[in-house]
Formats: structure tokens, C-alpha cells, sequence
């Protein structure tokens, strides 16, 4: 196909924008530099080991702020969105996964109204088996009271709903910039020869019906009644209550099982379980289930913490981790009535059931 009939990212930025005459161009702009980290990532990522950006990163703190081993492109993602977008005037602030507290704009540089919240490199485990992993971000509005003083912690506490942005990079066989600015979502492939992000994919929903899930089956005895439910039933394929088969993955990127879904259907369940009970979760709300959360909800799918929409959740800490269930529409609404019913266990032998007066 001609280039001509191929919106690039800038373009299809510059038509959103005709929504909004009183733009500035700011938020245009901040998105363009969130594209370029990722173009930077992408290339350090496809070097594989020749980039020697590969392996365990060397400094004494090689662990980040949530005991997580850091590798050396979790670093390298993190400092290459630092620095791509600290500089314009766009942004007040940034939260990253990498980053204990907040990272305000230097003095050195003009202060935006944005605050740009990302998981540089999401799936980091993958990175040395070469398997796809990317780039997760949500832009917030800075409230109007951080514009005139200090800003801290609790400007970034802001609901998923109150997103102005989102989505993600997946540095797969292709690399791929999935965006939503709450008017749908649009899917740009990057044209390794021109070095930009081209509009392949500009609507894209969430196929309704579905069946295939995706859940880290290691942790089964771990989980919650409902999620063993949904995942038995699941399982017993057509000759259960479900009266169909369904296929099962887990990558162990969430940004590329997110984009499997977007583009084919399913559903990911990292639900809250009890192997740790200091733990409310795995993932991250802010830098990962909220951005994803939007994507999805902005796709006709929905995310949810299993017991609420994750858009409405009131966040209480930066590095907040949540329950998570995303995909097609129907199946999260499905897994959400689960968690709201009483358990079948508790119906059928009430006296014996896991919530019942007999077990601890
Ligand atoms: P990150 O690499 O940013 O720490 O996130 C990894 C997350 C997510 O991408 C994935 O779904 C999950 O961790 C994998 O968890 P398991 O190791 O339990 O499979
Ligand atoms: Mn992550
Ligand atoms: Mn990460």
C-alpha cells in the first residue's frame, strides 16, 4: 500500500486534535516523545545480546523499589523516557515503576500540566529468552492546585477514568504503538526504514466472544473460589457448564497478552490471591492496569479488579498492586458476578465450605 493512504502517528495526533481547537499542541507533542522512548527501547530490545543491554543490571541496586530484580534494560527504558520527555514543558511529573517516588521536572526545564506515568519495560523476565515485552504509560492532567505549588505523591493518585491518554508499546516480531486519547483505540506499526509509527490498525475492538483466557495456572492453589470456578469451568470445555472449548496461554508479558486480546479476544487474569498476604495483587494500578484498563474499556472491552471496573478505583499508593481481569466484555462481566455470588462450594455443603464455621 502507498505510504499516502497510511496516516502516520503525527497525522492521526493532528486530526484528534481538530476536536479541540483550543489545544495547545502540548499533548500532541508529549506523545510524539513518548513514541521516540519507545523507537529507543525498540532498537535497544531488537540489538538483543550485541546492544549488551541483556542480563541482570550490575549497580548494588540492582533491585527496584517492589524486591523486583531490575534487569539492564528496565534501566535503560526508564532513563530513555526520562529523558525523552523531561524537557519540552509538557510534563510537571513522573511516576515509573523503576522510580520509588515521583520524578519531578528538573528546574532546569519549563513545568506542563501532564504527568506521564509508565512501566518502561514490561515483561522483563522474557528479555533474555527473546520473547516480546513493551512499554506501558497513562498521562494524567496535573490538578489545578500542584500548578501553583509543590507537587507530590497525591496528585498522581488519580482514578484510571480521569486519563487524558494511554496505551502501550509491544516489541514483538513488529514493533507496535497502541493509543488511545479516549476516542477509540488506534493500533501504528513501525516502519523500521522511515523510523515512524504508521496507523495499521485505526479502530480496534475487542472481538466480543472469546475462548481462550489467560492466567498463570502455577498459582492455582493460591487462588480465590470464583477464579478456580471460572478457570474449572473453562476447562471442562464442552462437556461442562460452559458447552465449549477453550484454549489456554500465558506469556508472562502483560502488554502482549493485552495485545492479543485486542486483536483476537480473551481474557488475562492476575486475580488477587492469598500466596502472599502482605500482596493484594502482582500488578501495578497506576503504570499497568489503568492504562491497560483504558485501552480496553476505549476497545468495548472492560478491566476489572474482579469486584469493581479498575477506572473507578480511588488509588491509595503509587506502587498500589491490584487484582486484574481484562479482556472481552462478557467474560470479565462473567468472572465479576462470580466474585459477587456466594460461592458454589458455599451453596452446596455450606457447613464444610471454604467460608463456612468449620475451616479457620
Ligand atoms: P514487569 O516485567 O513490569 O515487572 O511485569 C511483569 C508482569 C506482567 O507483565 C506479567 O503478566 C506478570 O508479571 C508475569 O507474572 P508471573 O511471573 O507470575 O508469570
Ligand atoms: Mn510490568
Ligand atoms: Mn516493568
Amino acid at each position: 500500500m502507498p505510504l499516502s493512504n497510511r496516516p502516520s502517528l503525527t497525522q492521526y495526533l493532528i486530526e484528534q486534535r481538530r476536536r479541540f481547537p483550543q489545544a495547545t499542541g502540548d499533548f500532541n507533542a508529549l506523545i510524539l516523545d513518548v513514541a521516540l522512548a519507545c523507537k529507543a527501547i525498540a532498537k535497544a530490545v531488537a540489538r538483543g545480546e550485541l546492544g549488551g543491554a541483556l542480563g541482570h543490571h550490575a549497580d548494588g541496586a540492582s533491585v527496584n523499589v517492589q524486591g523486583e530484580q531490575q534487569m539492564k534494560l528496565d534501566v535503560l527504558a526508564n532513563d530513555l523516557f526520562l529523558r525523552t520527555t523531561e524537557w519540552a514543558g509538557h510534563l510537571a511529573g513522573m511516576a515509573s515503576e523503576e522510580l520509588e517516588h515521583p520524578y519531578a521536572i528538573p528546574a532546569s526545564y519549563p513545568r506542563g500540566k501532564y504527568l506521564l506515568l509508565f512501566d518502561p519495560l514490561d515483561g522483563s523476565s522474557n528479555i533474555d529468552v527473546n520473547v516480546s515485552v513493551g512499554s506501558i504509560f497513562s498521562v494524567l492532567r496535573v490538578p489545578d492546585e500542584a500548578m501553583r505549588g509543590e507537587l507530590d505523591e497525591a496528585h498522581f493518585l488519580q482514578p484510571g477514568r480521569q486519563q487524558v491518554a494511554a496505551g502501550y508499546a509491544l516489541y514483538g516480531p513488529a514493533t507496535m504503538l497502541i493509543l488511545t486519547v479516549g476516542n477509540g483505540v488506534a493500533g501504528f506499526t513501525l516502519d523500521p526504514v522511515l523510523g515512524e509509527f504508521m496507523l495499521t490498525h485505526p479502530d480496534l475492538k475487542v472481538p466480543a466472544e472469546t475462548s481462550e483466557f489467560a492466567i498463570n495456572a502455577s498459582n492455582r492453589r493460591f487462588w480465590e473460589p470464583p477464579v478456580r470456578r471460572y478457570v474449572e469451568e473453562c476447562q471442562a470445555g464442552r462437556d461442562g457448564p460452559r458447552g465449549k472449548d477453550f484454549n489456554m496461554r500465558w506469556i508472562a508479558s502483560m502488554v502482549a497478552e493485552a495485545h492479543r486480546i485486542l486483536m483476537r479476544g480473551g481474557v488475562f487474569l492476575y486475580p488477587r490471591d492469598n500466596k502472599d498476604p502482605s500482596r493484594t495483587g502482582r500488578l501495578r494500578l497506576l503504570y499497568e492496569a489503568n492504562p491497560i484498563g483504558f485501552v480496553m474499556e476505549q476497545a468495548g472491552g472492560r478491566a476489572s479488579t474482579a469486584r469493581q471496573n479498575v477506572l473507578d478505583l480511588q488509588p491509595k499508593s503509587l506502587h498500589q498492586r491490584i487484582g486484574l481481569v481484562f479482556g472481552s466484555r462478557s467474560e470479565v462481566e462473567r468472572i465479576e458476578r462470580y466474585h459477587a455470588e456466594p460461592a458454589v462450594d458455599d451453596i452446596a455443603a455450606p457447613l464444610f465450605a471454604e467460608r463456612s464455621l468449620f475451616t479457620a
